[in-house]
């Protein structure tokens, strides 16, 4: 048989998953697809259950039902570090440095799983060239950043590890209005120069459905639309819901 390279050009592909907090159901049953290459945005209203979806993905929080499938393998009951070390790269709400390291140390121990030492140096190397700051700042203490350059430092970290997939809630989050535009560029020149393949959680859906691809719109822990970023943009429900006031 031949194979089908739409298909295979699926990197990841939920189906029927549900998640939760002992009883409470966060997620209801959804359906989600990523491309290779693509940005996919996962857009909805403050506790919809898009930092859940992100969560169950990489193996936070576990699946009560549904298959979560990478590359062609189920990952929904590995455990996080197994679903890292598949180069699923999560990064949190709320950015995550490690206190009492410096900005070098925080990347370098973002990398501690890849053996290859050249490997690393020349990660490193590359993202410090993506943010010059990081690199001026690299001998001081990390928690010391303001928060545009703690979320520069936190994507970084994700960088070190070499994502085939990323996971990115929030970026933008706490930004002022310049940093955010700065830190969805960097998105958009990841995906573009790098070619990885971004799930981006973001509130300024404005924003984040002008670099997307394609988009999903969570309410209720049930997927309420999906379609290409572009016709989002053009759908007026979701203007009115989520992109009023932006
Ligand atoms: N640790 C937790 N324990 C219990 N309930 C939780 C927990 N985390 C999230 N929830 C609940 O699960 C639902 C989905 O939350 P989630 O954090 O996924 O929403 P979200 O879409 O990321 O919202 P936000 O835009 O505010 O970040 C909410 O009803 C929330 O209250
Ligand atoms: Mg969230």
């Amino acid at each position: 048989m031949t194979s089908d390279p739409a298909r295979d050009d699926v990197v990841l592909k939920l189906t029927g998953v549900a998640a939760g907090y002992g009883r409470i159901q966060a997620l209801g049953g959804i359906d989600l697809e990523v491309r290779r290459g693509q940005i996919v945005t996962l857009l909805g209203a403050n506790g919809a259950g898009k930092t859940t979806t992100l969560k169950t993905i990489s193996g936070l929080v576990r699946a009560t039902a549904g298959t979560i499938v990478l590359e062609g393998r189920d990952i929904a009951t590995m455990k996080p570090h197994e679903i890292a070390r598949l180069g699923v790269v999560h990064v949190p709400e709320g950015r995550r440095i490690l206190r009492g390291l410096t900005v070098r140390e925080n990347l370098e121990v973002a990398a501690f799983a890849v053996r290859d030492g050249a490997l690393r140096r020349s990660r490193l190397e590359q993202v410090f060239a993506q943010f010059p700051i990081l690199h001026a700042r690299q001998g001081q203490d990390g928690s010391l950043l303001s928060g545009g350059e703690q979320q520069m430092l936190a994507i970084g970290r994700a960088l070190m590890q070499g994502p085939k997939l990323l996971l990115l809630d929030e970026p933008s989050m706490g930004l002022a209005p310049k940093l955010v535009l700065e830190t969805m560029k960097i998105v958009k020149r990841l995906n573009r120069d790098e070619g990885t393949t971004i799930l981006l959680v973001e509130q300024n859906a404005r924003l984040a459905l002008r670099l997307a691809d394609y988009g999903y719109v969570l309410e209720g822990g049930m997927i309420r639309m999906r379609n290409a970023a572009a016709q989002l943009r053009e759908d007026r429900s979701i203007v009115q819901a989520y992109l009023g006031g932006g």
